[in-house]
């Protein structure tokens, strides 16, 4: 089965702090990947640089196939993200909230 993300020695440093220390993961296709840490630990700066929000200072990702700082555009049209603090409408359904969602962006 194909990964959906391959992750290789990834990094991120705010000057000589180190956010992201030379991780390393992938995920299958299909696979349902928790990605948990202690606050602070570096999760939603390694999310950021997945899903191409932010720069990273080293290493590798593939996702979907497409490499990372090379392919982003194509990396955005394969991802979606439901961020930490829902944005959903409650006074819509499930299926709702994932029309109108989607309706915004391109096929
Ligand atoms: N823009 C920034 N400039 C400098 N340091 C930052 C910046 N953003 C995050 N950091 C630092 O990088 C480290 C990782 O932060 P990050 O927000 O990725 O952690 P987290 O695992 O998502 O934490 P939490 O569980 O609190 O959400 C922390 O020490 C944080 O203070
Ligand atoms: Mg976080």
């Amino acid at each position: 089965m194909q990964n959906a993300i391959e992750v290789k020695g990834l990094q991120k440093k705010y000057g000589a702090m180190t956010a992201v220390n030379n991780i390393s993961f992938s995920v299958k296709q299909g696979e349902l990947f928790a990605f948990l840490g202690e606050n602070g630990a570096g999760k939603s700066t390694t999310i950021n640089m997945l899903s191409t929000i932010l720069p990273r200072t080293s290493g590798q990702a593939i996702l979907m196939g497409h490499e990372l700082g090379k392919e982003d555009d194509l990396i955005r049209k394969e991802i979606g993200i439901v961020f930490q603090n829902s944005v959903l409408d409650d006074k819509l359904t499930v299926k709702q909230n994932l029309m109108t969602r989607g309706a915004h962006h391109r096929t």
